[in-house]
């Protein structure tokens, strides 16, 4: 079963990242749980992938509440826990051993934690703990981020901005993630020839890496309100000029979907004034990097948000937005609702299994209801809890079965 997205999009070769092995199990804290196979009941080969800070207590909370929802589904889960980021250097030496990258490919579907942390954060660019980030959605080919960002009515107050503009706030950002600035070449720095030291990046895009993720744009608008917004800075770079001119082509494909486009620097501030007008965002790496973190903060918490990385075959990569939030890890402070809510998207999009996603978003909202909430999200008259108890009433909510109509 693959997160497969249908585009006609050409294979690269993998590129897996060398590592020394960690198969002695007695220098490993990876396990594999087996569970007899059930009759009548479906099964998926999950990889986790705590990482480090705030990950490990995250995606052990996660776990149970996508267990619990997958078993009241039929679904049957084979979990393979493995390290990567921090974790994995303290163990082996490299960000993604190749142990770890092979059980993330050859699953159903990966849910991380997040990565990074102080401890590492001098080390030389190859052995930062990021780097097994930038190898997983390089290596998986998982080129769309699909990030939505809602104010749940229960959060409205939590927002930034003021009621009215954040009330009903409901889009989806689509960003292009293996491709731009951040993969283009040529790239470094180097000694120009006044003898000064220049760095320089390039924004590139062939015109397939374009139509792949306008199309998934296309398709995810046609699922929702019908409306895609393109965000480029076409008035300025010729790679933007390219994009457009590729997006408004496949355009006549999507004739139910209304297509407009903005440039960044308007988008970014129409985003705070009027975020409403927003259904579905594409738009490529760099930019999207930006405006999705920028749009997390109409929501109330970087804690709340899940994302979803997905490619034309393989597992889709599953994951909180946050990072690993060194200042709260180990203290029990941080909220699991985003590593929960990558839960449902991973059984939604990388499983096609809806209805049990249904029963976690379900779960969410009726934890909040009953007016749990972490201190990321916390306001006077509710009951401040901690990740586990957070954790322990989402299960309890999904035990209740909530009632997952689909
Ligand atoms: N995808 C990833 O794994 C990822 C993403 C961003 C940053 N990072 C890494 O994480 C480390 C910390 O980065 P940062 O501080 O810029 O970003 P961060 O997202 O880790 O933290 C930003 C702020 O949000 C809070 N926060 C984050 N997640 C939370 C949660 N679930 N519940 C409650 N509060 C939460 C943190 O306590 C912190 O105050 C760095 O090493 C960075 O490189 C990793």
């Amino acid at each position: 079963m693959a997160a497969a997205l249908q585009t006609n999009t050409r294979l690269h070769p993998i590129n897996v990242v060398p590592g020394r092995s960690f198969t002695n199990p007695s220098r490993t804290p990876c396990r594999i749980r087996c569970a007899a196979a059930s009759p009548g009941k479906k099964r998926f080969n999950i990889a986790l992938l705590p990482g480090d800070g705030i990950g490990p207590e995250v995606i052990s909370v996660a776990k149970n509440v996508l267990q619990q929802a997958g078993s009241l589904e039929g679904l049957e889960f084979d979990f393979q826990e493995m390290p990567v980021g921090g974790a994995a250097l303290d163990l082996v030496g490299v960000p993604l051993p190749e142990e770890s990258f092979k059980a993330a490919k050859e699953s159903d579907a990966i849910l991380l934690g997040a990565i990074g942390g102080y401890k590492w954060d001098n080390n030389e660019k190859h052995l930062r703990p990021e780097m097994a980030l930038f190898y997983l959605r390089r290596d998986l080919k998982v080129f769309a981020n699909l990030r939505p960002a809602s104010v749940l009515p229960q959060l409205v107050d939590a927002s930034t901005l003021k009621r009215e503009v954040a009330e009903g706030v409901d889009m989806m950002i689509v960003r292009e993630l293996t491709g731009g600035i951040y993969f283009g070449e040529p790239r470094g720095i180097k000694i120009n020839e006044n003898g000064e030291e220049v760095g320089f990046n390039t924004e590139f895009y062939a015109a397939h890496e374009i139509d792949r993720i306008a199309r998934v744009a296309f398709e995810t608008a046609r699922k929702r309100r019908g409306k895609l917004c393109s965000v480029d800075k076409a008035n300025v770079l010729d790679a933007s000029i390219l994009w457009r001119k590729r997006v408004t082509a496949l355009a006549s494909e999507y004739p139910d979907v209304e297509l407009s486009h903005m440039y960044v620097d308007n988008a970014a501030m129409q985003l705070i004034r009027d975020p409403k007008q927003f259904d579905t965002i594409v738009t490529n790496n760099i930019f999207g990097d930006i405006l999705s973190d920028e749009a997390s903060m109409i929501t109330g918490s970087i804690g709340m948000l899940p994302s979803a990385s997905l490619g034309v075959s393989g597992p889709g990569l599953f994951e909180p937005i946050h990072g690993s939030a060194p200042d709260i890890a180990g203290q029990d402070k941080a909220n699991p609702l985003a590593t929960i809510l990558s839960a449902a998207m991973l059984l939604k999009y990388g499983l096609g299994e809806e209805k049990a996603a249904k029963r976690i978003e379900d779960a969410v909202l009726d934890t909040l209801n009953k007016g749990f909430r972490t201190g990321d999200i916390y306001s006077p008259g509710n009951k401040l809890v901690g990740c586990k108890e957070m954790g322990a009433e989402v299960l309890k909510s999904v035990d209740s079965k909530v009632a997952a109509t689909v």
